[in-house]
């Protein structure tokens, strides 16, 4: 198979051992063979048989280049919008208040309920062109607000189907315990044996790379996600947790023991918390476009989570109700100015940790044998990324090796 060059470009490789911050290469060079990695390093270095292999060069301009981002935590399959509530929470009407007056996530079901599959595509599309205008190549989508198994389903066959025309890598996550849907309200507990009924037939279908749930009081127990997870087990697929977002509920703990990929929200996490998610390597996933959405005060923990070695992953969490956000960038800054994450981290939590908290080891860095997925960038550093404000520096992407 023919190999690419590419050259004239600093990198920054993102390998979690490499001696400079962001694994900068000045003056580095990648060869390319099909949708792989063949060679990652500095120009000089590249050996020259190698490099007379190569039956193609790029020039690639004195760019950064930077691993394709991953957004890790997304809702992009939804109808309508809450703008309305938006307003109601201007004048002080609080998010869970809204929840419980069958507002919030139940009153964007009851429009994605009534949506057809092509608008759901429609819509989601044009967020997700959003993502990949500013270097996005692998995106995860929730569904959760279809809560009946034909409304899931249908939200998860739009979430596969926008690989199919986008050039983008998709990981579907099977939110089903999200909420209670309005026909089964006070009956929680029967609403989750019909969660446990929609799991294996949607992964039966090919529609579930893994579980989500939303561990809080105006949702789901812990003894109720716990129901879930061993659900996932018994099918072998892995978990995940919307957890400690609005109190701390011990869900973190709990996911902790199920192995889960990542907890995610976390503002109310506690040091045991903490504790376990390190000790099962679940990534942190921070979410600062909720936590602005809502005017929250309460920070995530970040010196429990650093002092506990917890990798962070940073994503937009883009839904309509707590962060109907669209740029991945935007999460860089405001991890870094509301969270104090350091860009280098901040980086970190949309590549190799966000590639982590998808479980998924073929990406989020730039080394050999990984997925070709790549960005150029027109800045001179990578904190750059991170220090804009709607600022938007991209110059190419690169997914699976092919000009995006
Ligand atoms: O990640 N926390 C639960 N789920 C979403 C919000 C959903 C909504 O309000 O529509 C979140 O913040
Ligand atoms: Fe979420």
């Amino acid at each position: 198979m023919s190999l690419t060059l590419w050259h004239h470009c600093t990198l920054a490789t993102l390998q979690a051992d490499a001696a400079q911050p962001y694994g900068l290469v000045p003056d580095g060079a990648l060869v390319v063979q099909g949708s792989t990695l063949k060679w990652v390093g500095p120009l000089a270095e590249l050996p020259a048989a190698l490099r007379a292999e190569c039956s193609a060069q790029h020039d690639a301009g004195g760019a950064l280049i930077t691993p394709g981002l991953i957004d890790c935590h997304t809702h992009l399959v939804y109808a309508g919008d809450r703008a309305a509530e938006f307003e109601q929470r201007l004048q002080g009407v609080g998010y869970e208040e809204i929840a419980r007056q069958g507002g919030g996530i139940a009153s964007t079901v009851r429009a994605t309920r009534a949506a057809s599959a092509e608008e759901l595509r429609s819509s989601a599309a044009r967020r997700l062109r959003d993502l990949l205008s500013e270097g996005v190549t692998t995106v995860e989508i929730k569904s959760g607000y279809g809560l009946a198994l034909e409304h899931e389903r249908k939200c998860l066959q739009v979430a596969r189907s926008l690989a199919t025309d986008h050039a983008v890598s998709v990981r579907a996550t099977f939110l089903g315990a999200h909420a209670l849907p309005p026909e089964f309200a006070g009956q929680s507990d029967a609403y989750l044996d019909e969660v446990l009924r929609m799991l294996p037939r949607l992964h039966a279908e090919g529609l579930v790379d893994a579980v989500d749930a939303f561990c809080e009081r105006i949702a789901f127990s812990p003894a109720q996600t716990a129901r879930l997870f061993e659900a996932a087990r018994a099918l072998g697929l892995p978990v995940k947790l919307h957890a400690e977002q609005l109190s701390d509920s011990g869900g973190a703990q709990l996911a902790a023991g199920y192995g889960a990929l990542s907890c995610d929200h976390l503002e109310w996490l506690s040091d045991e918390g903490a504790s376990a998610m390190a000790q099962a390597g679940s990534v942190a996933v921070l979410l600062p476009g909720a936590f602005y959405f809502l005017r929250e005060t309460k920070l995530p923990p970040m010196d429990l989570l650093r002092h506990h070695g917890v990798p962070m992953a940073v994503s937009t969490d883009s839904n309509p109700g707590t962060s109907p956000c669209t740029s991945l960038l935007l999460m860089l800054n405001m991890a870094c100015t509301l969270f104090r994450l350091t860009p280098e981290e901040a980086l970190a939590g949309v590549t190799r940790h966000a590639a982590q908290a998808l479980g998924l080891k073929d990406r989020g860095v730039l080394a050999p044998g990984l997925r070709a997925d790549f960005v150029l960038w027109d800045v001179q550093h990578p904190a750059q990324l991170a220090y804009a404000l709607g600022a938007n520096p991209l110059i190419q992407t690169i997914f699976e090796g092919q000009v995006r």
